[in-house]
């Protein structure tokens, strides 16, 4: 992952060597990040956004660095009642059947749904599926902890 900066380099990044975007995001997504950004006191929601890009890139590094076999347990949070996801998420599962032990479904709300995945194999598996679920539409959030099997 050379193309990614250090973690230092990431607190760095000089405000002075700003480029400006500019970006489209549905009310809702908007409204709870500057919930969030209220509750931890930040200044602008420029710095609230640098951060969210920090602790991003931050995750992708720290995805890119796992080796070996691992435990590991995927968390999504989904929108049940966007079309064709539901079938979409389990034939992923289908396709990973060899590395997923166990699954849990719970219904977090009339539209949303959280589902744990309890996942054992090579790291390099275990990251696919998780970034396959993550690219799928109404996939709100993918979370996915490892533990190392020798420790
Ligand atoms: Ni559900």
């Amino acid at each position: 992952m050379s193309d990614l900066f250090s973690d230092s380099e990431i607190d760095t990044i000089q405000e002075n060597d700003l480029s400006r975007i500019g970006v489209s995001l549905p009310a809702s997504l908007l409204n709870s990040f500057d919930k969030i950004l209220k509750t931890r006191g930040y200044s602008s929601r420029s710095e609230g956004i640098r951060d969210a890009i920090r602790s991003y890139i931050r995750y992708y590094k720290w995805m890119g660095e796992l080796t070996g076999e691992r435990q590991g347990v995927i968390t999504i949070v989904y929108d049940h009642h966007q079309r064709g996801l539901i079938a979409a998420i389990t034939d992923i599962q289908h396709d990973y059947m060899g590395l997923i032990q166990a699954s849990l479904h719970s219904h977090v709300s009339h539209t949303r749904c959280v589902e744990v995945l309890l996942v054992r194999g090579g790291v390099h598996e275990v990251k696919e599926v998780a970034e396959r679920l993550m690219a799928q539409k109404g996939v709100e959030t993918v979370k996915l902890t490892t533990i190392p099997l020798e420790g």
